[in-house]
């Protein structure tokens, strides 16, 4: 009787920053679950690898490259999307970047800017388009926050910029209004929280900011607060975006669900 609810046969999903890490995860499990997805990234050699993974298992997937904190660039996507598809049915905003890690009183206001424009901005460009291929409902979007959108951390230098923090809360806020916007139509929206993720190229910024020394003491410590002792990996995100994105979940908006292996319920 409920083998099924997590199928998404006949559904079509857009995963934004899909051609690698958490995104390329996110759109081979919903390849996997019947989805027919279209990844969109501004990556296009990493976009066909991930559209070549998912093709290879037979299962449905396209490509387009684009830029989400472009109004030009997601106009003439989602016009491609529109014209292909009709309407959609599943979003994930995921598409985020972090800059190098400086405390907030040197902080490079282009970084601010430049990581603003994609984090949020992008999120907000890309949920109006989906939302018109939605209504009038139901839907599915998911948005990719962070642990640093809802608490700070700092054992003795910041592990995050205060623009990465900053932009992830206000993906939670927004996550609670689109929300309560369009719970009427059931297009149902939540976010994810994840904690550390390793095998993604997101840190690679934060590693470049700091020295040798400080990454030694910042894997220590990240590795001494998790309360379940390890890091976690961008495939075991995917049980909870599938479980978001498919009918099981059909009772279930503007949540928050942090993916952290206890760390944001848990003082070090
Ligand atoms: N890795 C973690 O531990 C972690 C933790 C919390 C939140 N997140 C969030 O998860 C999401 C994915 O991160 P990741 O770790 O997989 O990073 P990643 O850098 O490995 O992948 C990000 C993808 O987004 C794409 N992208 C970046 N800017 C884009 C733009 N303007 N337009 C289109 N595509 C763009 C990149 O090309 C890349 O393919 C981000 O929103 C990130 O903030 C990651």
């Amino acid at each position: 009787m409920f083998e099924n609810m997590f199928r998404m046969d006949g559904k079509v999903a857009v995963v934004t920053g899909a051609a690698f890490g958490i995104g390329r995860s996110f759109a081979i499990g919903l390849a996997e679950y019947g989805a027919h997805v279209v990844c969109l990234d501004r990556n296009r050699e990493r976009l066909d690898e991930t559209v070549g993974l998912i093709r290879q298992s037979r299962n449905s997937a396209e490509a387009i490259v684009g830029d989400v904190a472009d109004e030009k660039s997601v106009a003439a996507n989602w016009a491609e999307i529109a014209a292909a598809h009709k309407r959609i049915d599943i979003l994930i905003n995921n598409a985020g970047i972090a800059t190098k890690v400086v405390r907030t009183h040197e902080f490079d206001i282009e970084d601010w800017d430049r990581l603003m424009a994609i984090n949020l901005r992008g999120v907000f460009l890309t949920t109006q388009q989906a939302l018109k291929l939605m209504l009038p409902g139901p839907g599915s979007i998911i948005n990719i926050a962070s642990i640093a959108g809802l608490l700070g951390y700092w054992p003795g230098f910041p592990a995050l910029g205060i623009n990465y923090s900053t932009s992830k809360a206000g993906v939670v806020g927004f996550t609670k209004q689109v929300a309560a916007e369009y719970a009427k139509e059931h297009i149902r929206v939540n976010a994810i929280a994840p904690g550390w993720h390793g095998g993604t190229d997101l840190g690679a910024a934060r590693r470049s900011s700091l020295t040798p020394d400080d990454i030694a003491r910042f894997e220590k410590s990240i590795g001494d607060r998790i309360p379940m002792g390890h890091r976690a990996k961008p495939d075991d995100l995917v049980g909870l975006a599938v479980y978001l994105a498919s009918d099981a979940s059909h009772y279930v908006t503007g949540q928050v669900i942090a993916h952290d292996g206890g760390w944001s319920e848990i003082v070090a």
